[in-house]
């Protein structure tokens, strides 16, 4: 069967077209609510006469899909609040939002579509640390400003100077596990269990592998996984005859859910401990009551009784009906900071952003206070939490 050329041509068209209208989604205000096209002209500068656009890449579908949906509902609740207020310089805020279906190629797809089709003056996202490391390429060659508010892995913003973070690092969060396994657990023997195609994962084994050690801790072997895997037997085996007093496992809720399942079928009883990729409702649905007794470090506890985090709780829960997780919490910051940021510049064009988002000073998130450093991140205390009878409890502040 032979086809002419503009036949191919079109149904490539129409495939594409359709792939559009699947990954951008409706926002506050409207903008994307008709698919990948941009529903106003974007005007040099980004948006139009009356509208300023901003672009979001998340992962609303997918592996890790409560990332993006959670984040997604926080810039939502910003850019509603700033507009409610009167906008910004004289104009409304609205995002074109794209879903990259937690895939890293998809990420850096919607980040040049952000730059060259949409023309948006700042980009949000992503959460997972390898999916921000695609978006950047893109954002820092176009000259556009982007803000991740959760990715941790610390080369994200090594990758040039519209690069940006509103939340710490993995050196520290690592630290901050490693220290909080010695001190509080008093464990000297751990284990871990690493995500070998995660950034944010092999990113904090890395410093973990370093600094438990260095606390006087030793570490028993170092197994590997890859997300998605539904098998963890064999690395878990193998950890068991290691006898650790704690397991260490830097990954994403959807694979920890499975893991620890599995890790109490074979008997190993220990605490698992984690970061902040277990920060998803989901790890509960999949792990049960498995993870009962395990740790975990993260950007915020919703027990923080400051009334401007209980406020941010009350106002989200009455629009989106749960309790914000720390994506949602991240995700709220990171579009008032670029909210700010957009305020503050004396035009909207990328040096003129980007040098006001570089001049972010103690800025009050429901994350904590943002300062950024001269190397474009957030100096922040992390939270360590327990997790009993289904949720994550607050147990401990550690500071930088
Ligand atoms: N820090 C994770 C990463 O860089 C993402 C994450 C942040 C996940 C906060 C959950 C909560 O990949």
């Amino acid at each position: 069967m032979r086809r002419s050329a503009p036949m191919l041509l079109l149904a490539a068209f129409a495939l594409f077209a359709a792939a559009c209208q699947k990954k951008s989604q409706p926002t506050s205000s409207g903008e994307g609510a008709q698919g990948g096209q941009a529903t106003q002209p974007a005007a040099a500068g980004g948006g139009s006469s009356d509208t300023i656009l901003l672009g979001e890449v998340g992962s609303l579908t997918g592996a890790q899909a409560t990332f993006g949906v959670s984040t997604r509902n926080g810039v939502d609740l910003a850019i509603k609040e700033a507009n409610a207020a009167g906008g910004v310089k004289g104009k409304k805020l609205a995002v074109r939002v794209y879903d990259d279906q937690s895939k890293p190629e998809e990420a850096a797809q919607a980040t040049t579509r952000l730059v060259t089709q949409d023309k948006v003056v700042v980009i949000l996202g992503e959460v997972a640390s390898s999916n921000s490391l695609a978006m950047a390429e893109k954002a820092q060659s176009a000259g556009v400003p982007m803000i991740t508010p959760a990715s941790t892995n610390p080369t994200v913003t090594q990758k040039g100077d519209y690069i940006f973070r509103v939340c710490f690092i993995d050196p520290f969060q690592g630290y901050v596990m490693a220290k909080f396994a010695r001190e509080n657990l008093k464990a000297n023997d751990v284990a871990i269990l690493q995500d070998n195609k995660s950034a944010y994962s092999f990113g904090l084994t890395d410093v973990f592998k370093v600094e438990f050690p260095k606390m006087g801790g030793k570490i028993t072997t170092i197994e590997s996984y890859s997300q998605g895997d539904t098998d963890f037997r064999a690395q878990l085996t193998a950890i068991k005859k290691t006898k650790p007093q704690a397991i260490y496992v830097p990954g994403y809720y959807n694979d920890v859910g499975i893991i620890a399942r599995q890790a109490r079928e074979l008997g190993l009883t220990v605490p698992l401990m984690g970061g902040d990729g277990w920060d998803s409702e989901k790890l509960f649905e999949l792990a049960g009551n498995t993870l009962d007794g395990s740790y975990f470090s993260n950007h915020y506890s919703p027990d923080n009784p400051d009334p401007k985090v209980q406020k941010f709780i009350a106002d989200y829960k009455a629009a989106y009906g749960s309790v914000p997780d720390a994506l949602a919490a991240l995700g709220y910051d990171a579009a008032k900071v670029a909210i700010a940021a957009i305020e503050r510049a004396k035009d909207l064009s990328g040096p003129a952003l980007r040098d006001a988002i570089a001049q972010t000073k103690d800025f009050p998130g429901v994350a904590g206070t943002i300062t950024l450093d001269k190397d474009r991140n957030a100096v922040k205390s992390a939270a360590v939490l327990k997790i009993g009878d289904g949720k994550a409890q607050f147990v401990t502040t550690i500071t930088p």
